[in-house]
């Protein structure tokens, strides 16, 4: 059976990872489910957003994903734990905050984490700081505009510089020399952030990391490089916005997923 990597996130910011899977496996089968139709999903309950991750990930299991990642924080956040248990027999890969090599890297022992409100409420981001934190002062801050902008693929100009400072500047003004992309919408504001934050503030992304996992535990991929896209949102309005992002194209139509309650 070939293998298939189903990706998922609440919008396009996982195309980030899906980027950084594609660069160590170039030939794998790819299937990106994006929930834009309930997005976002970092101001939703924890609760709410494990629901709709788990419905997510059935819907991709069913349609022949045999590797699941979970390219959202906050969904990883919300539901990786109770989906491991749910489907054993598949392999499950997630992200956290990468506070663990940023602690490793400050020479200023502070931490910026960027994320959105919902990854910070969660078991997971507490119980990264308790083991990685160690001796550092984390400044967390949530950045929902952030996620509305790369929704909308407005990555520069003026509005987005905005938001970019407001949500920087109480983190760089108290000495943050690394800044943590706890959010996989984030990776496409990196041009805004370093022109931002400058040359001293170092920019921990985790999404090279995950992608080598993917491959560790995806190990017979044997694919194509199909790549398939889906939304529950306006497939158009994704594919134009995955390719002014990203440069992803699909050769076949965006899917249009749709849930029962919506
Ligand atoms: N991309 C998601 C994450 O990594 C969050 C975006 C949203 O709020 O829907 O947390």
């Amino acid at each position: 059976m070939t293998a298939v990597i189903g990706i998922f996130d609440s919008g396009v910011g996982g195309l980030s990872v899906l980027t950084e899977i594609r660069r160590e496996l170039p030939d794998a089968d790819l299937f990106y489910l994006a929930d834009q139709a309930r997005a976002p999903y970092g101001v939703r309950t924890l609760a709410e957003v494990a629901e709709m991750t788990a419905e997510a990930s059935r819907w991709l299991l069913d349609r022949g994903a045999t590797t699941i990642t979970i390219a959202c924080n906050t969904a990883s956040a919300a539901a990786l734990h109770a989906l491991r248990a749910k489907h054993p027999d598949v392999p499950f890969v997630g992200m956290e905050p990468a506070v663990k090599p940023a602690a490793v890297s400050t020479a200023t022992g502070v931490i910026g984490v960027v994320a959105t409100a919902a990854t910070f409420q969660g078991e997971l981001f507490a119980s990264v700081l308790q083991r990685h934190a160690t001796g550092a002062t984390v400044l967390t801050r949530a950045c929902p505009r952030w996620v509305e902008l790369v929704e909308s693929a407005e990555v520069e100009g003026p509005e987005a510089r905005q938001q970019v400072e407001a949500c920087l500047e109480p983190i760089l003004d108290r000495g943050a020399d690394t800044l943590v992309l706890g959010c996989t919408h984030f990776p496409f504001l990196v041009p805004l952030i370093e022109a931002v934050a400058g040359p001293r503030v170092r920019i921990v992304d985790p999404s090279p990391a995950v992608a080598r996992q993917v491959s560790r535990v995806a190990s017979s991929t044997g694919g194509s490089g199909r790549l398939i896209l889906a939304t529950s949102g306006d497939p158009e309005r994704f594919r134009r916005v995955a390719y002014e992002l990203a440069g992803i194209e699909s050769l076949e139509p965006v899917l249009a997923c749709t849930w029962n309650d919506s």
